[in-house]
């Protein structure tokens, strides 16, 4: 059994920065991921990251703009916080070596994102994630931490209603582990591959999400999904904002720059609900492309001029030229929305602290909430490093003063008894089968638009899916690198978070930011201004609801 004070699951962003502020508190500490860390999903991050540092921008109207654009619901409390951390966090990323963009007086260049009022996000071109995930790799280099790469978590041993440890099957060898920890903090990003067309990653799975659910936390504003307006067709690659940012136009059929009508102010660049919002209903109602992968709208590049698009925009022209076989500088690029980013997730404080003692979670697993209904881009980043470094300092806090953990030597045989059930079946559910078909009942039932009658049949296809799921049977009965197994590990975890997703979108009779139902088309802040908050029950999630925090501003309408 492996043993340590804290363990840091996750191993992006929000994972390294918790990873590092532990161990600078001085605590032994533990990194797992399934993943090798620099092949984290905080690498696809493009367009860049939030800090009002232009001479005309301020913290205020950071403030503002993330209240606004969460359509009221983020907590504002949390968000003024976050906001006033942006400045020292990306000065910070800087000094351990993130090579930003820079504008011609050599400070660092700012571009415009949906939603804020000023340019305000930093950017490395269109690699910013990557840019900064390499820098904090580099300087968690030099301190002392334990690394388990490629282990999956498979479930949290938690004891006396506080975290004792995990359970963890490392890949490579195919063995399970128990491993004791005070502290646990789950930084596993997003569950994204719940859709069929989706901008995250093949490991976005939810993993964590999904065992701390398993484990008695509270899931908070899970029906919030966020769409990107422009993928690319077909594979549905990240194309970033920063191509609006930089001055990117969107056209329907017709060569009519749509946004004019649904955003009038601001155009491209309104917030990303209303800009998914308006291709689909362009799409839709027929001033759209039509093609053998559907309706799509055209993103324009080209009046921007070559040497632009290629050196800010580097890796989107590559996208487009390899996966799309069209070339940004000349030619238009084939849009149409995907899942891109969840708004909720494991309910924590301001410093990652979960209802579950010694749990902690950050970055996009965790909901603090600070995106409410809708993220702003660039929000993003900025959230996996400032709540990143607030949970390393909250679980090392806590470590110091917990008991010594507590595992029965019984824990790991009934941790994995359901998972090795899968390989002794002779017959039983293929989990690719149930993923797939996961996958497009999310996207038929739950996608930009709902409805009452769409959500009460995602409902009942994710319910009965979920029942096929205790058939599940692995074939593969290898132990090395058996892929088959994780499929399955990871198909069940997507199961339990769709559920949540599906039956919280169905009880919020309302729409807000991301979360569009037509059958009840306005924002109702008289019934709905709280959050979602769902507990595990055998039954299905249990809803409750929890208020949301105003210091400064009122709701008003949201208009772009
Ligand atoms: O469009 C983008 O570059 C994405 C940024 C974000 O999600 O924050």
């Amino acid at each position: 059994m492996e043993r340590h004070e804290v363990v840091v699951v996750g191993a992006g962003l929000a994972g390294q920065r918790a990873a590092l502020a532990a161990v600078q508190a001085g605590r032994d500490v533990a990194l797992l991921s399934k993943l090798h860390p620099l092949r984290s999903h905080s690498g696809a991050a493009q367009g860049g990251i939030n800090a009002a540092v232009g001479a005309e921008d301020s913290v205020e109207t950071h403030i503002f703009d993330t209240v606004k654009g969460s359509d009221y619901l983020g907590d504002q409390d949390a968000i003024e916080f976050f906001c006033r951390e942006a400045g020292p966090t990306v000065v910070e990323m800087e000094h351990f070596g993130t090579i930003f963009s820079r504008a011609d007086d050599g400070s660092l260049a700012r571009r415009p994102f949906g939603g804020a009022h000023f340019p305000r996000t930093i950017y490395a071109a269109d690699r910013t994630g990557l840019a900064l995930l390499q820098a904090l790799w580099e300087r968690l280099g030099s301190e002392t931490l334990t690394l388990y790469e490629e282990w999956d978590v498979t479930r949290l041993i938690v004891r006396d209603g506080r975290v004792q440890g995990l359970v963890a099957l490392d890949r490579a060898s195919g063995e399970f582990h128990e491993v004791a920890a005070r502290a646990v903090v789950l930084a596993t990003g997003p569950a994204g591959r719940v859709y069929a067309k989706t901008t995250n990653a093949h490991s976005c799975t939810g993993d964590g999400i999904a065992v701390a659910y398993d484990a008695g936390a509270l899931l908070k504003d899970m029906e919030f999904v966020q769409f990107h307006p422009t993928a690319l067709l077909e594979s549905s690659i990240l194309i970033t904002e920063g191509a609006r940012g930089e001055g990117g136009l969107l056209k329907n059929a017709s060569g009519e720059r749509f946004m004019v009508r649904y955003a009038p102010h601001v155009q491209e660049l309104a917030s990303r609900d209303v800009v998914s919002r308006a291709i689909v209903t362009e799409v839709r109602e027929g001033r759209g492309f039509q093609g053998p992968f559907g309706g799509y709208v055209h993103l324009e590049l080209m009046h921007l001029g070559k040497e632009r698009v290629e050196s800010r925009l580097t890796e989107i022209c590559d996208y487009a030229r390899r996966f799309a076989g069209i070339d940004p500088v000349t030619e238009p690029i084939p849009v149409y929305p995907a899942q891109h980013y969840m708004m909720g997730g494991i309910g924590t404080d301001l410093h990652g602290a979960t209802n579950v003692r010694g749990l902690f979670a950050a970055g996009e697993a965790a909901c603090v909430s600070i995106h409410g209904a809708n993220r702003l881009g660039g929000n993003s980043l900025l959230e996996t490093l400032v709540f990143g470094k607030q949970a390393g300092v909250a679980a090392a806090a806590y470590a110091a003063g917990a008991p010594a953990p507590e595992l029965h030597s019984t824990d790991l045989d009934e941790a994995t008894a359901p998972l090795r059930a899968w390989s002794s079946r002779s017959e039983g559910e293929d989990p690719s089968t149930l993923r797939t078909e996961m996958q497009r009942t999310m996207e038929e039932c739950v996608g930009i638009y709902r409805d009452e009658a769409s959500l009460m049949e995602g409902i009942r296809r994710i319910r009965a899916l979920r029942q096929r799921a205790e058939r599940i049977r692995v074939v593969d009965r290898s132990g090395v690198y058996n892929l088959n197994l994780t499929d399955a590990l990871e198909t069940t975890h997507m199961l339990e978070l769709a559920e949540v997703i599906v039956v919280g979108a169905y009880a919020r009779t309302e729409s807000r930011g991301a979360h569009a139902r037509t059958d009840y088309p306005k924002r109702d802040d008289a019934r709905w201004m709280r959050h979602t908050l769902a507990r595990r029950t055998p039954e299905g999630p249990a809803l409750d609801y929890a208020p949301v925090a105003f210091t400064r501003f009122e709701p008003t309408e949201r208009v772009y």
